[in-house]
């Protein structure tokens, strides 16, 4: 009896395409884990990331804008995707403040000065610290002398101080702003 050892074509052309896929595949569940996952995939907070996290997460010596730390929906100018934010402000920027906690029109702060925004994806969740923090001849220090942060909360970077707030002064340099301040003008 003679043994057909000849492959079937169509079923070798099915093996090598399988082959083809398989690492396709397998790439696009890696990517679907890490989309499930995104800690593994985020940028830790490094160098100047790091050093505004550190005085953002400090909670003593600071003073809430109005004096009050009731969680605030943001404003419909908001460039901040969460829903809800609370504001403080470190005692060399307290200074500068009215007896009712709310800035002075034409205040330039201090340096030293340190502005901490944070930012609730839900009444109880805090997301993301965006910062600004005065240090004239900071490396990461704009032509202001304001150094920009955007940290997530789980220690991640949502924009690198390095990018010196370039995806952020455009918007806060907007008629009302005061020092880059928008506060004042959208919750008077
Ligand atoms: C499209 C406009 C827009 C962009 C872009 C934007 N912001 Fe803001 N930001 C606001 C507004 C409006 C407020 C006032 C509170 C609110 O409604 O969110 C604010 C508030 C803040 C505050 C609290 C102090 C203040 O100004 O009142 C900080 C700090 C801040 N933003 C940092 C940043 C950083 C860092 C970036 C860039 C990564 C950024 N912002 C990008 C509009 C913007």
């Amino acid at each position: 009896m003679k043994i057909n050892i000849k492959r079937n074509p169509a079923k070798l052309s099915l093996i090598t395409s399988m082959n083809k896929i398989f690492p396709i595949l397998t790439f696009l569940l890696i990517c679907i884990i890490n989309g499930l996952m995104p800690s593994c995939t985020k940028e830790e907070a490094t160098g100047t990331d790091k050093e505004l996290l550190n005085l953002a997460q400090a909670t003593t010596g600071f003073t809430w804008y109005k004096k009050s730390n009731i969680l605030l929906a943001k404003s419909n100018a908001s460039g901040h995707s969460e829903a809800f934010l609370k504001t403080r402000f470190n005692a060399v920027a307290a200074a500068k403040l009215d007896a009712g906690g709310k800035l002075v029109d034409g205040t330039s702060f201090p340096d030293g000065s340190l502005i901490v925004k944070e930012l609730y994806k839900n009444e109880s969740t805090l997301n993301r610290y965006a910062i600004l923090y005065k240090k004239a001849g900071h490396p990461d220090a704009d032509a202001k002398g304001w150094v920009w942060g955007y940290v997530n909360a789980d220690g991640s970077v949502a924009a690198a101080a390095s990018q010196k707030g370039a995806g952020c002064a455009g918007c806060h340099s907007q008629s009302g702003n005061i020092d880059y301040i928008l506060m004042k003008k959208f919750f008077p």
